[in-house]
């Protein structure tokens, strides 16, 4: 029998990862059922994820005869990766409550960096070595979402579970500003390129809208639920840009 928590993971993967149900599978096998983020990477060669435990996940593509680019295909099983130094790449916890961490991630655009969270503080790593090269922000509060600026790695956006949005210089290590309009945790940020602004969500069902020059709030909104439809309570509210 699964779990409540394990259908979730298995709803999540379906949903988050456009895959063949036998790669799926693989996946799912490998971590016990314990997935609890997917993401490709933006180059479309490898797969990160991190397991509930807060140990992390790279499966890369390998050029193959089946498939000579190497990139992310639905018909062959990616390998699992691991370097040479045979290092984990594992999340503090220290500090954090196993139930109810939201682990969080996201990838820089050139995908050289990766920032995590499992409750305890976020560490940052390097893609190509998996070493952690910084640690930062020890709870409370606990992250619950992490974005990084699209002009600028330095700069990242962490979500919180106390519904504040933290704007972070991570070189050097300064709060830039603390963002106030959300009631309850924040479950999603994504930056838009072209319009300068920062979308958020929580669980308030709230969306707001941050200018990123001044990081003033333009406009805010309430999420209308359709008459007739039912909230399911294990999912939570993102934002995208496309
Ligand atoms: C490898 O995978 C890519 C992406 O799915 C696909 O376009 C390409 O045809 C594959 N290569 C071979 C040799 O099958
Ligand atoms: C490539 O395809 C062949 C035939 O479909 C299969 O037997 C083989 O296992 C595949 N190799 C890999 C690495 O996926
Ligand atoms: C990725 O971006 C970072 C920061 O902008 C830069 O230091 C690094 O050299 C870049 N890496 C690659 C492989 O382009
Ligand atoms: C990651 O480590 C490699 C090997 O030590 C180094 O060449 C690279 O610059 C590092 N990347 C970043 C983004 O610091």
């Amino acid at each position: 029998m699964l779990s409540p928590k394990s259908k979730g993971v298995i709803y999540r993967l379906l949903c988050e990862a456009t895959l063949s149900w036998s790669v799926i599978c693989h996946f799912a096998l490998i971590l016990v059922w314990k997935v609890s983020r997917l993401i490709y990477t933006n180059s479309g060669l490898a797969i990160l994820a991190v397991a509930a435990n807060a140990v992390h996940k790279l499966w890369k593509w390998q050029r193959t005869d089946n498939n000579s680019t190497g990139k992310a295909t639905a018909i062959v099983i990616p390998q699992l990766w691991q370097p040479t130094s045979g290092i984990l790449m594992t999340n503090d916890v220290s500090g954090a409550n196993p139930e109810d961490a939201v682990p969080c991630f996201a990838l820089s655009k050139n995908d050289s960096y990766v920032m995590s969270a499992s409750g305890g503080k976020i560490s940052l790593f390097n893609m190509t070595t998996l070493k952690t090269m910084t640690t930062f922000m020890a709870p409370p509060p606990a992250t619950t979402f992490l974005a990084f600026h699209p002009q600028d790695n330095n700069i990242i956006a962490i979500g919180m579970e106390d519904s504040s949005i933290q704007i972070y210089n991570v070189r050097v290590d300064e709060v830039k500003t603390k963002l106030k309009g959300h009631h309850k945790r924040i479950t999603g940020l994504a930056f838009s390129n072209l319009l300068n602004v920062l979308v958020s969500s929580g669980a308030d069902s709230q969306l707001c809208v941050w200018n990123t020059n001044g990081w003033e709030k333009q406009t805010s909104k309430h999420l209308q639920i359709p008459a007739g439809r039912v909230v399911v309570p294990l999912v939570d509210t993102r934002v995208q840009f496309h």
